[in-house]
Formats: C-alpha cells, sequence, structure tokens
C-alpha cells in the first residue's frame, strides 16, 4: 500500500510517500518492509533561531508557504496521485495552529482526489520510525522490547509486548532531554535548535571534567527528570566565570545520557527485552548510540548471546515517513483519530 503522509507538528514542514507491506497477525509477523519512495523535509530553524525557540504564528505562516512547495515537488518527480492509496496525517501532539495547517491540507487532498485519510499520532511515529529501514524487520524475532522516546518535546519509556500492545513504564517530570539541551545550549550562547550545537561543542570537551548530576538515576521507577540538570549548568557557569564552554556541553551530555541509557537497560533487564528502540530527535546524537552501544556490551546483566537488539532509528528528528508508518498500523487496526488538532494528545 503507498501512502502520501503530512507532518507540521513543530517546526518542520515535511511530506512523504513510502509504500508499506506487512501485516499484524499475531503482532509478531515476519517481513515488515516500509520502503521509503520520497521524505521531503522542509526546515524552518532558520526563522526560529533568532527567537531562541519554535513561535507558533511563524510556524503555522511557514507550513502554510511550504506544504503546496513540498507537495509539487513530489508531483515534479513523476509521483501520480493515482500512485498512491491513502493520505496521513499528524492530528498530535504539537502546537495546533502548526497541527491544523497539514490537517487541513491533507484533507484537501483527500476530497480533491478522492483518497481515504488517517490520521495518526506524533509519537507513534516517533516509535514506529523502527520500521523504516533498508532491511525487513522481523517482528517474530524482537518482542518483548523497550522503546525511548528522546524528543524536544518527550521523554519516555515504553514496554511493548508486541507492536500494538505497549504500556508506558515512564516518563520525564519536568523538562522533555530535547528541551533540556536547548535550554543549556542557550546558557552556553550556542544557537537553536541546542542539541546538534551542543553535540558538535562536546567533541572538543572532557565529559569528566564537571561532575553535573545524574538525575533520578538511583531511583527505582523508570521517570526521568532534567530540568535541575539545566539548573546546574546555570549555577556552574555563574561560578566558574572561565570555565571552558567544550567541558561544560561534554560533561551535561554525559550527564543526560548516563540516565538515559541506564534506565533504558535497566528496564530491558526487568522486562526481559530482546530490543530497544531510540527514537526522536535526541537519537540523532552519535554519542549517545556510542553510550548505548558500549553499555550492552559492557553490562553484566547480558551475557553476550542475549545482549538485546539496539535499533537507533535512521530517521530521529520530525519526519513524514515515520506519520506514514504509523498510519499504516492505525489502517491494519481499523483505529481512527479524530482529524482535529489534538495538542497534547498522549501516547
Ligand atoms: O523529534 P524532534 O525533531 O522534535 C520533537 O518532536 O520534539 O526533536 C527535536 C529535539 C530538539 O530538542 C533538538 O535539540 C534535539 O531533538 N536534537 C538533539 C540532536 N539533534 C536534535 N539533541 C541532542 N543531540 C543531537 N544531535
Ligand atoms: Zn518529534
Amino acid at each position: 500500500m503507498k501512502i502520501l503522509a503530512v507532518e507540521t507538528s513543530c517546526d518542520e514542514t515535511a511530506i512523504a510517500l513510502v509504500e508499506a507491506k506487512g501485516n499484524l497477525i499475531k503482532n509478531r509477523s515476519a517481513g515488515w518492509r516500509i520502503k521509503i519512495l520520497k521524505n521531503l523535509v522542509a526546515s524552518q530553524i532558520k526563522i526560529h533561531r533568532p527567537y531562541g525557540g519554535v513561535v507558533p504564528n511563524l510556524a503555522k505562516r511557514e507550513h502554510l508557504k511550504n506544504l503546496p512547495i513540498l507537495f509539487k515537488k513530489i508531483q515534479d518527480s513523476g509521483v501520480k496521485i493515482q500512485d498512491f492509496d491513502l493520505i496521513a496525517v499528524t492530528v498530535g501532539p504539537g502546537l495546533e495552529p502548526a497541527l491544523w495547517t497539514g490537517i487541513n491540507f491533507a484533507k484537501e487532498l483527500a476530497k480533491k482526489w478522492k483518497k481515504p485519510i488517517i490520521g495518526a499520532s506524533h509519537l507513534d511515529g516517533h516509535l514506529y520510525s523502527f520500521l523504516l529501514q533498508r532491511k525487513r524487520v522481523n517482528l517474530q524475532k524482537i518482542f518483548p522490547a523497550i522503546a525511548l522516546i528522546v524528543s524536544g518535546g518527550h521523554t519516555t519509556l515504553l514496554l511493548l509486548k508486541d507492536l500494538t500492545h505497549f504500556k508506558k513504564i515512564g516518563e520525564t517530570r519536568d523538562d522533555a532531554a530535547g528541551e533540556a539541551f536547548d535550554k543549556a545550549a542557550r546558557l552556553l550562547d550556542l544557537p537553536y535548535p541546542g542539541g546538534p550545537e551542543i553535540e558538535k561543542s562536546a567533541k572538543f570537551g572532557n565529559p569528566q571534567a564537571i561532575d553535573f548530576p545524574r538525575p533520578m538515576l538511583n531511583q527505582k521507577n523508570y521517570d526521568f527528570s532534567f530540568s535541575g540538570l539545566k539548573t546546574a549548568v546555570l549555577y556552574y557557569l555563574r561560578d566558574n566565570k572561565n570555565a571552558k564552554k567544550e567541558d561544560i556541553a561534554a560533561s551535561f551530555q554525559q550527564a543526560a545520557f548516563d540516565v538515559l541509557v541506564l534506565k533504558t537497560l535497566r528496564a530491558a533487564k526487568e522486562f526481559k527485552a530482546k530490543s530497544i528502540f531510540v527514537s526522536g530527535g535526541v537519537a540523532a546524537n552519535k554519542t549517545l548510540m556510542k553510550e548505548f552501544k558500549k553499555a550492552i556490551k559492557k553490562s553484566p546483566n547480558y551475557p553476550v548471546a542475549q545482549s538485546p537488539n539496539l535499533f537507533i532509528t535512521e530517521f530521529p528528528t520530525d519526519n513524514a515517513a515515520m506519520i506514514a508508518a504509523a498510519a499504516y498500523i492505525n489502517f491494519l487496526r481499523g483505529k481512527k483519530r479524530r482529524l482535529t488538532a489534538q495538542g497534547n494528545l498522549s501516547i
């Protein structure tokens, strides 16, 4: 089935065309494949950068401008309307004025071209982005699984029994991990979005230079907290005027990743997970990937033969291909989401 997907929940306007194969028989079928035919993203970073964060009305204006441009690019590449079977669109969570632009655009397309339309959750999109791989995914071998979604708006741990049965086992009690990166970057005078900037700066610093707190590391739950870590950076800068910024970036990053990796692995051990899925913008960070690999190798709880499969998504930041994946699963399940903007939609 070919799916055209639209994503406008925050500051990326995205349209993708995918071909999805796979079914939900027992939710554990072999040979799932979501092939990406087109994956276009128009980033608004430059527009929001002077404001140090996303301005909802500017995001809306840019989405309205970019959606027809991206759609025309898809058509110009030879894709015909009759070539796809379903239109998918993000309905939440996100900025409501931004979400509405995508929903209205998708509805108009569906009406004009007489195609079915289906709503998808942005969080399901991140979660299912592990299906967007070049290789086929064998669902028979990867569950139970633990999923960590680490983005600008969320830090959530899920336990998945199979593809569609999952429950939340932990989440952040304050700032999301990406949000903490963005705020720490601002303190360090680095531009928005802060995640990639901290990663770059950290390469030139010593991650052991400063012993920042590892919030909630030793608590027997799967929740997170990142606002104290950001405040620790603030105080450190206040008290150490000549500190090397690269050391602060590297030490901050290390503290955040220590908690994310350890708590995820602890959950994987408790629930005997065969796989760990990591998704969301922060999953773009190469050091996070290295830390996960290192920890899995080192962990005495995982003798080599039983180490969980690590799926760090190849599509961490916002895109529409992941929305197509989530929509395809909704389609197979017959799950209908309201086609209205739901800013606080939860997983
Ligand atoms: O998933 P995403 O694109 O949007 C949301 O759904 O929020 O995530 C964006 C977040 C931002 O906070 C950004 O700073 C962070 O992901 N991010 C990173 C990196 N790339 C993006 N954080 C750490 N390291 C990165 N390389
Ligand atoms: Zn996102």
